[in-house]
């Protein structure tokens, strides 16, 4: 029989509306990202319309893309958006210093970002290059993309095809500026930000929004000498300030055993300490919250795939990625209170990706439906949500595998169930991870006063901790169909939830 584990949730409780940039994305330009991935161009034998992939803008429109980061990461501190503009076959190859010296042909710029964002019905944000650019330089883009007067930057937008400004409203000034970006102290990135802030304008109804570099996971040390260093007015202009998480890997993409299983979803967890510890040093110098924080790139980091080359970061993703989805996803929407806007590293073909292509083929990987089966939190708002605790001890061994988990030693108490909660027009969506890679659970809501007298339950599970999809066997995990659950003579629903698999279980509370 199945253990019973009981999840309280208090619908009454919120803790804040669930932001859907939660749900954001980020497509850099490194490996088969940007080329190939998304853009084919307007004569590949590749379904495209306008040279943008069909079948991707396909696979992700389901999934609501709230906003996608573009063009990096590292790339974009070593990017010249006029590189970008104009008429393609005029535009200058470049190399890709970051990533494996690739050729950069600058057949997507910022007219095609655009056009892809308008296909998601993304809201665009665009990392500016603090790094090698000049403040001259970063203006200049804010204004082409931005100014709806009389200006020749203006003009040349509409010269190019859109008459409209874009009216681009995220700008981040420089990405890691502690390393690619610079490798700068957090006092010189500091003035150097608000250098380039200064000229970052807001033109006439396109107010925007400048998001800084900030820390590298848990750095508390960047976080508190970057705010030191720009208290006071300077800080009045920092609206955004962007961590990144990377939680790593354990073995590799697809070989691991049960312990490395575990140390990858205990590193996964680690993001929520990520979040309340920079946000509580924020709170210190911006008590009211004016200063949004962001986690504009996280998600795993494998060894790259056998056979691809090693600057273009591929990966492949199995139902044990889909984990660190789902965990990370709950504990964003747990403290949405908190965070502002999270952006999964990367959309396709690169690290923990939800889609991978090859020639004219597209496969949704396990991570892919995370993001469909937690589409409905979106908007709603987030209600707490307890599970009781089984602390399992793995002994010395086990913890010697995570010397920099966060939570150390009690990084691999593991706790069988867990999840979020959240609420919209009286109807719950609770999503549950039940993280434990060989036994199922079932868990009984406890609604405290409130109940579901039935539910729709789907299932992401697969029978093998190392299940992923191939172009072979696409679907190998995928999510269920849905199923109606009904609670027995009036007790609580119960819920089964397969090893290592995630539930999403939604139904009007009565
Ligand atoms: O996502 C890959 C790289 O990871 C990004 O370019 C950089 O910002 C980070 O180090």
């Amino acid at each position: 029989m199945e253990a019973v584990q009981r999840v309280v949730v208090l619908p009454g409780e919120k803790i804040a509306d669930i932001n859907p940039y939660l749900h954001g994305h980020f497509a850099e330009h490194l490996g088969e990202l940007v080329y190939n991935g998304v853009w084919v161009g307007p004569d590949s034998p590749i379904p495209n319309t306008d040279g943008v992939r069909n079948d991707v803008v396909e696979a992700l429109k389901p999934l609501g893309i709230p906003v996608l980061r573009w063009p990096g990461g590292c790339f974009a501190d070593d990017y010249h958006w006029r590189d970008g503009i104009g008429p393609r076959e005029g535009r200058p190859m470049r190399v890709n210093t970051h990533w494996g010296m690739a050729p950069e042909p600058n057949s997507f710029g910022t007219h095609e970002f655009m056009a892809f964002c308008r296909a998601l019905g993304a809201e665009p944000y665009f990392a500016g290059n603090l790094g090698s650019g000049t403040p001259n330089e970063l203006r200049d883009w804010v204004e082409y993309c931005n100014f709806g007067g009389d200006s020749a930057l203006a003009a040349e937008r509409r010269a190019n095809g859109q008459d409209e400004p874009f009216r681009v409203k995220f700008w981040g000034v420089g990405n890691e500026n502690w390393g690619c970006g610079g490798h700068m102290t957090p006092e010189q990135y500091a003035d150097e930000f608000s250098k380039f802030r200064t000229f970052v304008f807001n033109y006439p109804d396109s107010p925007v929004e400048a998001i800084a570099c900030g820390p590298n996971g848990r750095d508390w040390g960047w976080t508190r000498r970057f705010l030191e260093t720009s208290k006071g007015w300077r800080l009045g202009r920092v609206q955004g300030f962007a961590a990144h998480y990377y939680c790593g890997t354990a073995g590799t993409a697809t070989e691991y055993d049960e312990t490395q299983w575990k140390e990858l979803l205990a590193k996964a967890r680690a993001v929520e300490g990520i979040i309340t510890g920079h946000r509580s040093i924020l709170d210190e110098y911006d008590p009211e919250r004016k200063i949004k924080l962001l986690l504009d790139e996280w998600g795993a980091w494998h060894p790259v795939e056998e056979g691809k080359p090693r600057g273009g970061l591929y990966q492949q993703n199995t139902i044990r990625d889909a984990c660190v989805a789902a965990l990370s996803l709950d504990v964003f929407h747990n403290q949405a209170d908190k965070l502002y806007m999270a952006n999964i590293a990367q959309m396709i073909n690169v690290l923990q990706a939800l889609l991978l292509v090859q020639d004219d083929k597209c496969l949704k990987t396990p991570t892919y439906h995370v993001f469909d089966l937690y589409r409905p939190h979106q908007g709603a708002s987030a209600v707490r949500l307890f599970s009781a605790a089984e602390a399992i001890s793995e002994g010395e061994g086990a913890a010697a595998h995570c010397r920099d988990c966060y939570l150390g030693r009690q990084s691999f108490a593991l706790r069988a169930v867990e999840g979020s909660a959240s609420v919209k027009d009286g109807v719950l969506c609770v999503t549950l991870v039940n993280s434990h890679p060989s036994e199922a659970v079932e868990a009984e809501l406890d609604l405290r006063g409130r109940r579901l007298a039935e539910a729709d339950v789907v299932t992401l599970a697969a029978g093998d901790i190392r299940a992923h999809n191939t172009f072979e066997n696409p679907d190998a995990v995928t999510l269920s169909a849905p199923a109606t659950v009904a609670a027995k003579d009036g007790n609580a629903l119960r819920v089964p939830i397969p090893a290592g698999g995630i539930v999403r279980v939604m139904g009007r509370l009565s």
